[in-house]
């Protein structure tokens, strides 16, 4: 954290920003807001309440700015589809928070009280569940199949890769190669298939297809390192959610793979005590905070995400230089450098 680089064109990656990026898809993103705003809707109050809850609270907004964005640069006219299908995105986002926070047992998210504090667990996850049936009504009505396929693949992975995670939870022993593919399944399929139904609705051909799931893929792969190495390193106000959820879970993340494998068996006691046996005392965050410092393991997190958003900006070598493609690729930086 906080290792400054210099890239290409010599701006430092930490002063990268999504604001190109969301003053390039600003009008889509005001029809995307009010979509979602819209569909929301429900006679039975509490859905409304709880959804609007997490949705006014913000959040990046990022998966839905990259389907609008990924559609611009393959030329897309502009039609409603994108918007529908963005709002979509966000949606099935919205709802794998709702039951992420129960599964993870997180009390605060985008800065606020998680909504499964205020209105328990039940409706959190019931609520989750209406804002993903919106989203595949909002997929059916763009009326593309291959859209409706990607995304409800995605529906499916983020699934598996969730419960995947449960299965290594507590497993000190977990390979670098186990927890990339939970961090595939659970963040970067849904970046990839963002990414990936913009080229599709404008018909383009399969390369420009597959170069944009490319670029989602690494993108998100890179985007849920930090998010990893921040749940350590970050700070709470930063993220809007609190720092050191993982640790308290027993979540074995890059962190701690690499910390495990590099440390001494004294440190390995102290992980198998915290993490695997789940007794964690006054003062043991900071000790395991302490521990990933002093064995750079933070530093190699953002160092491996790097090397997925070089990866993530080598798919988009396809596309003609310009605008969009250029606010793509400072996206890749500011996934890299963000401190939220
Ligand atoms: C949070 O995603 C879940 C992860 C994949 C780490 P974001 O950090 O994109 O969440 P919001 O939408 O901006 O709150
Ligand atoms: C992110 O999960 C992926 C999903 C929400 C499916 P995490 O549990 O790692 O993310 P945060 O830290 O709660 O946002
Ligand atoms: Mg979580
Ligand atoms: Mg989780």
């Amino acid at each position: 954290m906080g290792v400054v680089v210099p890239v290409e064109k010599g701006r430092p990656e930490a002063e990268a920003s999504l604001n190109d990026l969301v003053a390039l898809v600003a009008d889509g993103m005001a029809r995307v807001n009010t979509t979602i705003l819209s569909r929301t809707g429900s006679e039975v109050a509490m859905i409304p309440e709880v959804a609007s809850h997490l949705i006014s609270s913000g959040g990046k907004r990022l998966r839905p700015i990259l389907t609008l964005a990924c559609a611009d640069l393959c030329g897309y006219a502009g039609g409603e589809g994108a918007v529908k299908l963005a709002a979509s995105v966000e949606f099935m986002h919205t709802a794998t928070l709702l039951h992420d926070d129960v599964v993870d047992e997180s009390d605060m998210r985008r800065g606020r009280v998680a909504a499964r504090i205020k209105w328990g667990n039940e409706a959190s996850v019931l609520v989750g569940d209406f804002l993903l049936g919106q989203a595949f009504r909002m997929m059916v009505e763009v009326g593309s199949l291959r859209a409706l396929d990607i995304l409800s693949a995605a529906a499916t992975v983020i699934a598996e890769g969730e419960v995947m995670q449960l299965t290594a939870a507590k497993n000190t022993e977990t390979t670098e190669d186990e927890y990339l593919a939970v961090i595939r399944g659970k963040t970067a399929e849904l970046f990839a298939a963002a990414c990936e139904v913009g080229p599709v609705l404008a018909e383009r051909p399969q390369a420009e297809q597959d170069a944009c799931r490319a670029y989602g893929m690494n993108l998100g792969i890179a985007f849920q390192l930090i998010d990893d190495a921040l749940d350590y390193g970050g700070t709470s106000d930063a993220l809007g959610k609190n720092v050191g959820d993982d640790f308290r879970e027993g979540k074995i993340t890059l962190p701690i793979v690499l910390a495990f494998r590099h440390g001494s068996e004294e440190e390995r006691a102290f992980w198998r005590r915290t993490l695997q046996d789940g007794e964690i005392g006054e003062g043991d965050l900071d000790q395991a905070r302490a521990i990933l410092h002093r064995r750079g393991v933070l530093a190699e997190t953002v160092e491996r995400a790097r090397q997925y958003g070089a990866l993530a900006r080598e798919a988009l070598a396809p596309f003609a230089p310009g605008r969009t493609k250029d606010a793509l690729l400072e996206a890749v930086d500011f996934c890299i450098a963000r401190a939220h």
